[in-house]
């Protein structure tokens, strides 16, 4: 029996619950096809300042490290906001010191849910793309990185700078990740203006002969922020800087009916096969797009389906685990084709499932 260590961290407001959600879901997984999942917990965000005083512990990295996977909630939240150090330094600690530098977000419209997008049904429909956003790089991390005073006044500074083996890795998951599926790669830079994105923009072409069968195309930011509403279904996988990830794939996320939907995984290598095809197993942290939703917390409305889909990109980049991954991804498709609809795509006033009625759906739908 294989044994595969996951550090749970479920943060702060509904994290802890809907992470519990996709716990009770990994057991039904190693239960039919005989794994061992072992879990170890951690406070972080505002859960860890208001028991230690940091959002993240030393001991955390150092157990985050260890472990095969990280399953995470969300951190942050109304209480927090004064904080000396906010809730949300955990999770740019953690993508740092683990080298996380490959974040996967794909936006998907659930056939049948395009009517709970707020955008026009026929735009939407069909919708399934992958925005893959640097995140160890670029104007989140780039020094210089300060505030200071001076006799003009108050000053700030912000960095964004790549190196060249920095966008060649990321630009590669997106090759890759675009081959596996209709090959098609949109690189977005704002290279009219910025010269990081000059430098992105040379080593995406280069890099595109090692990839002729992948049609690359490149695209500034902010027309780009416009067609992705607007004709989302053009886009297969996109690739782009840490800040302009951050945006868009908000933006995206729109398209889909619900945040809540949407899972994220965030790599520490290349995902695919290795040289014997077999599936690589990577170092990643997993958790929904949503956030900590502090308003509606034990209530019963948060929707589990993000963070259960982000358990089945855990199973399938760092287990390796692609059957059972296909088996909970097919089992959420079941259960949203059969109309079940939890509180934030529930018709207005209407009837729905409550977290755990929602999960426990699913569950069927995989023990089965
Ligand atoms: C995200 C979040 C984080 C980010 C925050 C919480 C630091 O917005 O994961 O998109 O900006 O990266
Ligand atoms: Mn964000």
């Amino acid at each position: 029996m294989a044994t595969f260590d996951v550090l749970v961290l479920g943060g702060d407001g509904i994290g802890p619950e809907v992470v519990a959600s996709s716990q009770r879901v990994l057991e039904v997984v190693a239960n039919k096809w005989k794994h061992n999942f072992r879990y170890s917990t951690d406070l972080v965000g505002g859960s860890a300042i208001d028991a230690y005083g940091t959002p993240l512990r030393a001991e955390t990295i150092a157990t985050a490290k260890k472990a095969n996977a990280i399953l995470f909630g969300a951190v942050g939240g109304p209480k927090w906001d004064n904080a000396t150090v906010r809730p949300e330094a955990a999770i740019l600690g953690i993508r740092k010191a683990l080298g996380l530098y490959a974040n996967l977000r794909p936006v998907k419209v659930f056939p049948g849910m395009e009517e709970s997008s707020p955008l026009k049904n026929d735009r939407v429909r069909g919708a399934d793309l992958v925005i893959i956003r640097e995140l160890t790089g670029g104007l989140y991390y780039g020094k210089p990185k300060k505030r200071w005073t001076t006799k003009e006044g108050r000053k700030g500074v912000d960095t964004m700078l790549y190196t060249e083996k920095e966008v060649e890795r990321i630009m590669r998951v997106g090759f890759e990740l675009a081959r596996s599926r209709r090959k098609k790669l949109t690189s977005v830079d704002k290279a009219n203006v910025l010269e990081s994105s000059r430098m992105w923009r040379e080593v995406a072409t280069e890099l595109g002969k090692e990839y002729p069968d992948v049609e690359l195309e490149h695209q500034l930011v902010d027309s780009c922020a416009m067609l992705l509403i607007t004709q989302p279904t053009r886009y297969d996988v996109m690739v782009m800087e840490n800040t302009f990830g951050d945006i868009l794939s908000d933006e995206g996320a729109v398209l889909s009916a619900s945040l809540g939907m949407l899972p994220s995984a965030s790599l520490a290598g290349l995902p695919g096969l290795d040289s014997k095809g077999k599936a690589r197993k990577i170092r990643g942290l997993y958790e929904p797009s949503h956030g900590t939703a502090p308003d509606i917390v034990g209530t019963g409305k948060a929707n589990p389906i993000g963070t259960i889909l982000s358990a089945a990109f855990m199973l399938q980049y760092s287990f390796g685990l692609t059957e059972e991954a296909n088996a909970i991804n097919a089992a959420v498709d079941a259960v949203i084709s059969a109309g079940h609809r939890t509180a934030d795509i529930a018709e207005r006033g209407g009837e729905f499932s409550t977290t755990d009625h929602m999960t426990d759906l699913i569950i069927e739908q995989i023990a089965n």
